[in-house]
């Protein structure tokens, strides 16, 4: 892995043993980086996935368990359609050229959200990378593509009464049991939030599995985010002190 002399300082600070497990992150200000360099929105799109490339590889290499990407939210339908389009190009860009390193590095591939809506191109794509990876034991990388979070929990709901027993009048749902419903099933909650682009807020993102995960947010937008921003966010987190709700242990 080349690192620069300030991103191999910062590595050094950080305790390798105490990585977060699953770091997710809502890759945000992709369009407000073109506007700033007077581009089309499409090219801040572009260098968001050259990113992507990056930040993939350098969580693999630093041993992260989970990285989960917010790519497409339901809402985001609501953009023009050539925006929509554009963005509908990327997973399989993306896929064609980053499949074979994925496979190497032992990573699997995973999707998060409503394959039903997302284009033919976009599936093939993705079920490719599944079945490619599917055996792999290293990093799961998921993407989040068409997900809204509201949308997955109505989803497990509705999985969660077509299983319940006939002429059942209690029914005990646990949180084991509504959270293997949740396309995250299987997948350890988020220990690390990233959100680039400034903007505080959760955009309807893994609204149930965030309940408990550490918040890290940058006015850095998405092209700009590089793995001395990542490394930054580690060693915040290293610092924090996760209660869960306890009193304190210092
Ligand atoms: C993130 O960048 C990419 C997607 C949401 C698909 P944006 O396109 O939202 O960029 P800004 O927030 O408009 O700058
Ligand atoms: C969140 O970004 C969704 C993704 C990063 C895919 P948005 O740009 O859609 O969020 P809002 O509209 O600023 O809340
Ligand atoms: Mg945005």
């Amino acid at each position: 892995m080349q690192l620069n002399p300030e991103e191999k300082e910062t590595l050094q600070k950080i305790d390798r043993r105490l990585v977060p497990a699953h770091v997710a992150i809502i890759m945000d200000g992709n369009g407000r980086w073109a506007r700033a360099k007077g581009l089309p929105r499409s090219a801040g799109h572009r260098q968001g996935v050259e990113t992507v490339r990056e930040i993939v590889r350098f969580c693999s290499y630093l041993g992260i368990k989970a990285l989960t990407l917010f790519a497409f939210s339901t809402e985001n339908w609501h953009r023009p359609a050539e925006e929509v389009n554009f963005l509908m190009s990327l997973p399989e860009q993306y896929l064609q050229t980053e499949l074979p390193e994925l496979v190497k590095n032992n990573v699997m591939v995973k999707l998060l959200g409503d394959p039903q809506r997302l284009p033919e191109q976009v599936t093939r794509a993705i079920d490719e990378g599944l079945a490619a990876t599917a055996k792999n034991s290293g990093m799961t990388l998921s993407f989040a593509l068409n997900y809204g979070a509201r949308m997955e929990i109505l989803r497990a709901v509705e999985a969660l009464i077509r299983d319940l027993p006939e002429n059942k009048d209690e029914v005990a749902v646990s949180e084991e049991l509504f959270a293997a419903h949740l396309y995250t099933a299987g997948l350890p909650d988020p220990d690390l939030l990233i959100r680039t682009g400034g903007e505080y807020r959760i955009s309807n993102f893994l609204l149930w599995q965030l309940a408990y995960s550490e918040l890290w947010f940058t006015p850095v937008y998405w092209p700009d985010f590089s793995k001395q921003h990542l490394l930054e966010a580690i060693t915040e987190f290293q610092q924090r002190e996760r209660r869960y709700g306890r009193a304190s242990g210092k």
